[in-house]
């Protein structure tokens, strides 16, 4: 398949922050774009400001944690789209919690969302692609996968399970055309940690601050890593962006 024929693309966790912009950066580029998450009105919102901007996207119900959804958003956005040459696996959730104050259901969320849902996306995807002879799997990670922090042990886990997934994904697919990749974001501002309350944040800020985690106090637009997202995906045939750090450029100069 020639680079020029990629046009379609599926993006999960679509209805903000990462996905939501990767979705507007690929239809953009002139991709199709399918997008899938629960909260279908804010999806259907993203969808209007891809048209709007000339370009197409479908939306579709997704919850990555359970196959059945996952297999029927599949579905029904090649229906509507074709066969996607490009799945960006970007779903993902993370609470703020000592290991002590999680539920079980709640370390249950995190490792279905962040790990099997992931697996169940790459799963439903990669054998159409495999068959077609080209395609890109991209998948989210975070800069936790290699530097984990404090109040986030269940969720580094899942973004350092992910990665060596990934790796193990790599190894499988070669030869015959796919490529799996790792986007690997540092802090970004997005609907993620909104939910965790003031005193909480200023809990977690200061004892990441305390471990090195955050030398310092900023993020990065998620249209940033949607760049690297559309590069890792139009990166010419022959070539692998395999796994791609982002992070915010430092801006103090430290003691040398
Ligand atoms: N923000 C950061 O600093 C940062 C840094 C590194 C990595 N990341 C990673 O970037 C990815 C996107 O996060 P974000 O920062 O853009 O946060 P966000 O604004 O909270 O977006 C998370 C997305 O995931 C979707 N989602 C959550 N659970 C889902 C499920 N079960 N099924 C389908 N979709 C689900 C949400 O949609 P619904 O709620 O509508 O389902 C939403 O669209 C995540 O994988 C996150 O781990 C973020």
């Amino acid at each position: 398949m020639s680079d020029t024929a990629v046009r379609t693309a599926f993006v999960t966790g679509a209805s903000s922050g990462i996905g939501a912009a990767t979705a507007r950066a690929l239809g953009a580029c002139g991709f199709a774009v399918g997008l899938g998450a629960r909260r279908t009105e804010r999806l259907e919102e993203v969808v209007k400001d891809v048209e709007r901007a000339g370009g197409r996207a479908f939306c579709a119900v997704l919850d990555v944690r359970d196959a059945g959804s996952v297999d029927a958003f599949f579905d029904a956005a090649e229906a509507a789209l074709g066969p996607a040459n490009v799945v960006v696996s970007n779903a993902g959730i993370g609470f703020a919690r000592l290991l002590g104050e999680y539920t079980q259901a709640e370390l249950r969320t995190e490792l279905d969302t962040n790990l099997l849902g992931p697996m169940l996306v790459a799963r439903r995807a990669a054998p159409g692609m495999a068959e077609r002879g080209a395609g890109d799997l991209i998948f989210v990670s975070s800069l936790n996968a290699v530097a984990p922090r404090t109040f986030q042990a269940c969720y580094s886990a899942t973004k350092a399970g992910l990665e060596t997934f990934v790796r193990v994904l790599q190894m499988e697919m070669e030869g015959s055309g796919v490529r799996a990749s790792v986007v690997r974001p540092g802090p970004t501002g997005s609907e993620f940690g909104a939910d965790y309350g003031a005193e909480r944040t200023r809990r977690v800020l200061e004892s990441w601050r305390y471990w090195g985690g955050m030398r310092e106090l900023r993020w990065m637009e998620a249209e940033r890593v949607a760049d690297a997202i559309v590069t890792v995906a139009m990166t010419p045939r022959g070539t692998h962006l395999d796994v791609v750090q982002v992070v915010p450029v430092g801006t103090r100069k430290g003691p040398l």
